[in-house]
């Protein structure tokens, strides 16, 4: 028997390419939750362009991140909690590390643009997991493309197969509402930023000819035969195959004007997963098992410079957590506690005596914490999460005040179990390489090394293409090849060995030179 705790729980995220409706549709989900009571309330963690170049405003924003972070609230008997992802593409990296943490996701597309670079990214990492995706076309209030276009374009892209569940009728200036093929409704459009612009009219068959009162006779024309080919050309939902990641619903709507939302968020409590298993390298565990366990999946600096500690974000995966209980840490071998555990709903923190598996708990954190650390009641477990990609930006760390040589060996590795960035040492004299995914990244690194640990350093770039960690089953030909390329290879923070590529050209001839060796862009080798 699943406890009815886990059966309510339903974790995902939101993604999406930036600009395309992230930040609205969150907050009018929590509207229509009734976790806010007012638009604006949920601030877009979006680094700004003219942010990029200024640091206290970078930090300013992530500050507005932390609070935003989880977002749970109650709906209709269900406990929903939204992880938020990072809107700008240089942090990457902590959104595909959240992906880890959610049992499915809300991918949202502007349907003036369609399917962008970051959708691309955002989908390849959940179909690693066979994350369910449901899909929501957003901005159906100005002249966007056509959807059957959209729809070709999301299966061919995103290598997913899709199932409209409801259809617009019209676009743009023209747009009506959509008829709700699963309910079979007709949702009206009214245009309103601030109540749910829906009005809602069952008309059961589509043939009823009330339809034509609604929406005008042409309009209705051209309903009927959409549905009739959609029925025909889409294979009917099946909540097994898009919980299987196979197939994603699709809805259409306008989240700046509530349009669509209510709908989205009504068919995702009835059909999105409950918590699931989680993968450990030693075993598969289920969430209705007694013990507790969890990952940490993010960890976020405190801004208040009095206050050195973090807050590290744990999924829980099983059992039940409770507040000042002793837990395993896993990788160091230490029992722990935590007094003062939060949890967040909406815009809130609050002091939290329990949490079921698909909740996040914040853990105030003094540095015990890395990326996919695991607790558990006793049992040595260490959960997998999302592999680190191979960065694509290099940098050498060099060391601009002797006298604080300490402080920035700390910094670098703290901010580097944080995962704002990636560490590799080479040697002789462990040489410091900082490889990320963004540039952005390096302004947070020097800006906080100063802020928070009083280092200051240089940063020199370094030409590589890309860092692969490299393995072989031939003990002997891996250390051969590792003494040869002496100067390309480091090691990461757990001393797997790593290549720096110069070029992609260079790549793909050790790769031909070394068939023995394998290369590979992520870390998920093991
Ligand atoms: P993001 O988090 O995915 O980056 O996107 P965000 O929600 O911030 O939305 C990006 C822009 O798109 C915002 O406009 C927002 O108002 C607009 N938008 C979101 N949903 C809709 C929609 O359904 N219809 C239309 N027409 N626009 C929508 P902005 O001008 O960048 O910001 P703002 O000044 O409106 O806040």
């Amino acid at each position: 028997m699943i406890p009815e705790e886990i059966l309510r729980r339903r974790t995902f995220a939101i993604i999406s390419h930036p600009d395309a409706g992230k930040t609205t549709l969150t907050e009018k989900l929590l509207l229509f939750g009734g976790a806010i009571n007012t638009a604006g309330a949920v601030k877009s963690n979006k680094i700004t362009k003219a942010a990029t170049s200024d640091f206290l405003e970078i930090e300013k924003q992530r500050g507005i991140s932390v609070a935003t972070s989880v977002m749970g609230f109650e709906y209709a008997g269900h406990k929903v909690n939204i992880l938020d992802t990072p809107g700008h593409k240089d942090f990457a990296e902590d959104t595909y590390r959240t992906l880890s943490a959610v049992d499915s996701v809300i991918l949202v597309v502007d349907c003036v643009k369609g399917v962008e670079e970051q959708t691309r990214r955002l989908m390849e990492v959940c179909r690693m997991r066979n994350t369910p995706v449901i899909v929501f076309i957003n901005k159906m209030d100005r002249e966007g493309r056509d959807p059957y276009e959209l729809l070709d374009e999301l299966e061919r892209e995103l290598n997913i197969h899709v199932r409209p569940l409801s259809w617009p009728i019209g676009i743009g200036s023209t747009f009506k509402g959509v008829y709700n093929i699963y309910d079979k409704e007709l949702r009206l459009f009214t245009p309103n930023k601030t109540k749910r612009s829906e009005n809602i009219v069952a008309v059961g068959d589509i043939t009823d000819s009330a339809v034509d009162d609604f929406i005008g006779t042409k309009p209705a024309e051209t309903l009927r035969e959409d549905v009739a080919f959609l029925e025909e050309y889409y294979e009917d939902f099946n909540l097994e195959l898009y919980q299987e990641g196979y197939l994603a619903p699709v809805f259409f709507g306008s989240a700046i004007y509530n349009f669509g939302v209510g709908e989205l968020l009504d068919t995702f409590v009835k059909v999105a997963p409950a918590p699931q298993p989680t993968e450990a390298s030693q075993r598969e565990v289920r969430p209705e098992e007694n013990a507790f366990s969890g990952f940490i999946f993010k960890i976020h600096a405190n801004l208040d410079p009095n206050h050195r500690d973090r807050i590290a974000f744990c999924r829980i995966c099983s059992g039940k957590f409770e507040r000042n209980k002793l837990y395993y840490h896993t990788r160091l071998d230490k029992k722990v506690r935590f007094s003062s555990p939060t949890s967040f709903m909406a815009n809130e923190k609050s002091l939290l005596e329990e949490a079921w598996p698909g909740d996040v708990v914040g853990l105030y954190d003094s540095g015990y914490f890395k990326i996919g650390d695991t607790l558990t009641e006793g049992e040595v477990l260490q959960y997998k999460g999302i592999p680190s990609f191979s960065p694509e930006i290099f940098r050498e760390v060099v060391n601009k005040d002797p006298f604080k040589t300490k402080q920035l060996e700390k910094g670098i590795r703290q901010l580097t179990d944080e995962g704002v960035a990636q560490l590799f040492l080479q040697q002789p004299g462990s040489r410091k390489i900082i490889g990320t995914v963004g540039e952005l990244q390096f302004d947070v690194i020097k800006f906080r090394l100063l802020q928070e640990y009083g280092a200051t350093c240089d940063l020199y770039s370094l030409n590589y293409h890309k860092a692969c960690w490299i393995t072989s089953d031939d003990k002997d030909i891996l250390s051969r090849f590792i003494s040869l390329k002496g100067s390309q290879i480091a090691y990461d923070k757990d001393e797997n060995p790593v290549f720096f590529a110069d070029t992609a050209w260079t790549l793909r001839s050790v790769q031909e030179h070394y068939p023995a060796i394998k290369f590979h862009l992520t870390s998920d080798f093991k």
